[in-house]
């Protein structure tokens, strides 16, 4: 199929980059002589025909900024039959040939259920914190997220120092341990907490082992002691952690929720030119006639991932980083 009109939205939780990712994609279909539609709100704007022509002078100025031009949204419309065709009505009204998607692996799922009802071509861009999808070394807006983390934490570390002081600080990943463990190594935090190194089962097992470390290192005069945890993990998150470790051990703990000043900020440099080189992809994949896929970076190297396989697994956190986190674990409180 000849590609004459691309169209862009941005779906999910914003990620700082997504605007990069943008300005790339709308750059190189103008230099392939293609116009650019951006669709407002994530697929909403599909749903109810909000969109804009997007050319180089709508994507001047906004590599640095953090959310999103085009806004985003959660849409549950696109599970619903009735969403769907309204959707796909929009691009054919449209005469849209081709939909750039940058989100998450929702965001796909999305993608994948409209490419039922609407036969144009889908690529996907990923663009979230969280590090989760499956094809890829890292999303758009991840190095941000862990880099807002570290500069959170060091600031923590201050007060924690002179008050000697315990903190719990819970950071995002949805369900994925990525932001954490890259958050608590680089922070040289005592403690992470997540997915990939603790099980519902083992909770009342975790909460004496962690008092028994925590007051080794009281005991050791040790100033500062800063856990990280990640979000949706322990049972009513880092303040619930902070009650039981009080009501148990008699431990004084402030919990902490980094919560969305993560997802927010300007993009650092590895995201800027992460989007910049995965939108250029993205036009280039459409214009080799590619569809169904999801542009991606392995060692380096960008790469085309079926869309498809890209959603049955997510990303694994690396094993190297869970060990390193494992083997240093507890030498701080000595
Ligand atoms: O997927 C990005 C993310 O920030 C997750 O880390 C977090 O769990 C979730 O979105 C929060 O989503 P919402 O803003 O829709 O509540």
């Amino acid at each position: 199929m000849t590609i004459k009109n691309i169209a862009v939205l941005t779906s999910g939780g914003d990620a700082p980059g997504m605007n990069a990712a943008i300005r790339a994609v709308v750059l190189a279909a103008h230099h392939y002589a293609l116009p650019t539609i951006g669709f407002f709100s994530g697929y909403n704007g599909l749903i109810e025909a909000s969109s804009t022509l997007l050319t180089p002078a709508s994507v001047n100025g906004i590599i640095h900024r953090g959310g999103t031009i085009l806004k985003s949204a959660r849409c549950p419309a696109m599970l619903t039959e009735q969403g769907l065709k309204s959707a796909a009505a929009t691009l054919r009204k449209e005469q849209i040939d081709a939909l750039i998607v940058i989100g998450g692996d929702g965001s796909f799922n999305g993608l994948l259920a409209l490419n039922k009802y609407w036969s144009g071509a889908i690529i996907g861009i990923p663009g979230t914190i969280d590090n989760d999808i499956d094809g890829t070394d890292f999303t758009i807006g991840f190095s941000t997220a862990v880099n807002t983390g570290i500069e959170a934490i060091d600031k923590i570390r201050d007060t924690a120092e002179a008050f000697e002081r315990i903190f719990i600080v819970e950071v995002m990943g949805r369900r994925s341990g990525h932001i954490t463990f890259n958050v608590g190594i680089a922070s040289a935090a005592e403690q992470i907490l997540s997915f990939e190194n603790f099980s519902q089962a083992d909770e009342q097992e975790k909460l004496s082992h962690l008092a028994k470390e925590i007051k080794q290192a009281q005991h050791n005069r040790h100033a500062s002691y800063i856990i990280v945890i990640a979000e949706n993990l322990w049972p009513g998150g880092a303040v619930q952690l902070a009650k039981q470790l009080k009501q148990t051990a008699n431990i004084d703990c402030t919990a902490c929720i980094l919560g969305y000043i993560q997802r927010g900020g300007s993009p650092v440099a590895k995201d800027r030119i992460l989007a910049t080189k995965m939108g250029v992809a993205a036009v280039q994949a459409l214009i080799a006639g590619k569809s169904n896929v999801m542009i991606g970076e392995r060692n380096n190297q960008l790469l085309t991932v079926p869309l498809d396989v890209a959603v049955q697994h997510k990303e694994k956190v690396s094993e190297s980083l869970v060990s390193a986190q494992e083997n240093i674990l507890g030498l701080t409180a000595q």
